[in-house]
């Protein structure tokens, strides 16, 4: 980058170009996208960049403009924004994602805010089993965020696991010290915590067999793997964690599992009232039902009365 453009030309023009290309390839925020494209070829923040384009105080470089023009037109084929950066931003994270990993979606890090809400009092010690960890998003948050976490991320497609094991290697050594990865199957992983976790949460697939994702960004670069849940209505892998979740947990331990909005009810019905007390649904910031949250009770005596199932949007 140079400094000195007049205002108006250079990354000004190509920018409106790359947010009209955008715009008419159906992406849903060509604007936003594009200056985050701009932004990473100049490689300066982003304050100071729009600070930049606005006094019109920095002139590309030889080829920078270019460079703009070949991501816009990678991201107009639908390439995900995140996999052209390299890059997602999670929760106080910058993840490395591309091809083999589910990008982590905004939804998510409010699930991390109720799974660090469950382990807030465990000031000495919350042990945390993040199972599809894919990125590494959910668990390696937690243990960011909340010290005393110590934390098992299962995850088990060979290329997304090599994803979880370049993030894990970027964490900083005190978090990177508090969490093991795994590559398994969740369902029967981490046998030797049986009944010694204090949190499962999850993202699993959840996607039914028929209903294909409309985004061409999802469509065609989430790994099937990651989106799909199978068995007819797409919860039986997310019936698998429970499972597992039932297994892991201590007595008072809690789960809390991302599903679809249309999910909520038939997850809520994954959790066993023999097993589970204080079921309920929780919405989104937009206030979409998006994870189920249940405790794990000692098993309860035939006939003995579980709390209540509720949406807590309802409360
Ligand atoms: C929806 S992605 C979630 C990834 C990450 N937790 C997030 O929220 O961004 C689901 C992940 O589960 C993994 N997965 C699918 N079935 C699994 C299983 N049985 N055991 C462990 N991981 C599984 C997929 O490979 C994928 O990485």
């Amino acid at each position: 980058m140079t400094h000195g453009s007049p205002p108006g030309g250079g990354w000004r023009a190509e920018i409106d170009a790359a947010t009209a290309l955008l715009a008419s390839a159906g992406v849903a925020s060509p604007g936003a996208d594009a200056l985050a494209l701009a932004q990473a070829v100049a490689g300066i923040p982003l304050g100071r960049f729009r600070a930049a384009l606005i006094t019109g105080s920095l002139a590309p470089a030889p080829g920078e403009l270019d460079r703009l023009r070949e991501l816009a037109e990678r991201r107009a084929r639908r390439e995900p924004l995140q996999h052209i950066l390299g890059v997602a931003h999670f929760r106080a994270l910058t993840l490395a994602v591309g091809p083999g990993v589910f990008v982590p979606r905004p939804e998510t890090e409010i699930v991390v805010a109720a799974a660090l809400e469950a382990i807030a009092p465990l000031t000495d010690g919350a042990v945390v089993a993040d199972l599809c960890a894919g990125s590494g998003a959910i668990g390696f948050a937690i243990a960011d965020e909340f010290p005393a976490a110590r934390v098992w991320s299962v995850e088990l497609d060979r290329r997304a696991f090599e994803w979880t094991t370049r993030n894990h290697a970027a964490l900083d050594e005190g978090t990177m010290r508090r969490v093991t990865i795994q590559r398994g199957d969740a369902r029967t992983a981490l046998a030797p915590l049986n009944g010694t976790v204090d949190l499962v949460v999850s993202n699993p697939p959840y996607v039914p067999p028929g209903a294909i994702p409309r985004d061409e960004e999802v469509a065609k670069h989430d790994p099937a793997v990651a989106l799909y849940g199978l068995g007819p209505d797409g919860l039986a892998v997310p019936a698998g964690i429970v499972a597992a979740a039932e297994r892991l947990l201590k007595p008072g331990g809690t789960l809390v599992m991302e599903h679809a909005e249309v999910q909520a009810e038939a997850a809520r019905g994954l959790l066993d009232p023999a097993r589970w007390t204080a079921v309920r649904t929780r919405p989104d910031l937009t206030g979409r039902s998006r994870m189920v949250i249940g405790r794990r009770t000692a098993n309860l005596s035939p006939g003995a009365s579980p709390d209540e199932t509720i949406e807590e949007s309802e409360k």
